[in-house]
C-alpha cells in the first residue's frame, strides 16, 4: 500500500458490494472498518427507513456529512458509504482530503439481483426494477465520478477478487 495514514472510502450505488468488500478487507487484510449507515442507525437509535420517514432525507443527509468530519480523525480506517454519500460536494471534498476514494460498480440487473429481497433503502422502494435503478444509477453517475480516485467493476468478481485488487491498486 503506498498510502498509508489514509482512509479508504469505498463509494458507488446501492447494492455494489461496499459492505461486503469492507469486511473482506478486514478479513484479508486487517483492516478497521467503519460502515457509516451503521453508525448513524446507532447514533440515531433508528432505521434508516424510520429516518427518511420521520426527518426526511435531508436531514439523514446532514449525519452523513457529520459523520465523515467525525471519522476523518480516525486513523487509516475503511469507510463504508452508503450510496447516496457523493451527493453532496461538501461530502465529496471531505473524502478526497482524507483518503483514497474507491467506486464500486455493478450493472443494473445485479444490483436488482442483490438489493431484491431487502426492504431496508428507502431510495429503492418501488423501484426494485432494471428500469427505475438504471435512471437512478445515471443520476448519480457523474458524482461517483467526480468522486473517485479509482473504479473497479464488481460484476463477474468475487468479493474477495475485488477486496484484492482494491488493496494491490491503492
Ligand atoms: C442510500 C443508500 C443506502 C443508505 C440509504 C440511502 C442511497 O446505503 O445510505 O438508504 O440514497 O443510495 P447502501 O448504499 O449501503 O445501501
Amino acid at each position: 500500500m503506498s498510502k498509508v495514514n489514509r482512509h479508504i472510502y469505498l463509494i458507488g450505488f446501492m447494492g455494489c458490494g461496499k459492505t461486503s468488500v469492507s469486511i473482506a478487507m478486514n478479513q484479508l487484510y486487517g483492516k478497521n472498518i467503519v460502515e457509516v449507515d451503521d453508525r448513524i442507525i446507532a447514533k440515531e437509535g433508528r432505521s434508516i427507513n424510520q429516518i427518511f420517514a420521520e426527518s426526511g432525507e435531508n436531514y439523514f443527509r446532514d449525519l452523513e456529512t457529520e459523520m465523515l468530519k467525525e471519522l476523518a480523525d480516525e486513523d487509516n480506517i475503511i469507510v463504508s458509504c452508503g450510496g447516496g454519500m457523493v451527493l453532496r460536494e461538501e461530502n465529496r471534498r471531505l473524502m478526497k482530503e482524507n483518503g483514497v476514494i474507491i467506486w464500486l460498480d455493478a450493472t443494473p440487473e445485479t444490483i436488482l439481483d442483490r438489493v431484491k429481497d431487502d426492504d431496508s433503502r428507502p431510495n429503492l422502494k418501488g423501484k426494485k426494477n432494471v428500469k427505475d435503478i438504471k435512471a437512478l444509477k445515471n443520476k448519480r453517475a457523474d458524482a461517483y465520478a467526480e468522486a473517485a480516485d479509482i473504479k473497479v467493476d464488481t460484476d463477474g468478481k468475487t468479493i474477495r477478487e475485488v477486496a484484492k485488487e482494491i488493496y494491490e491498486s491503492v
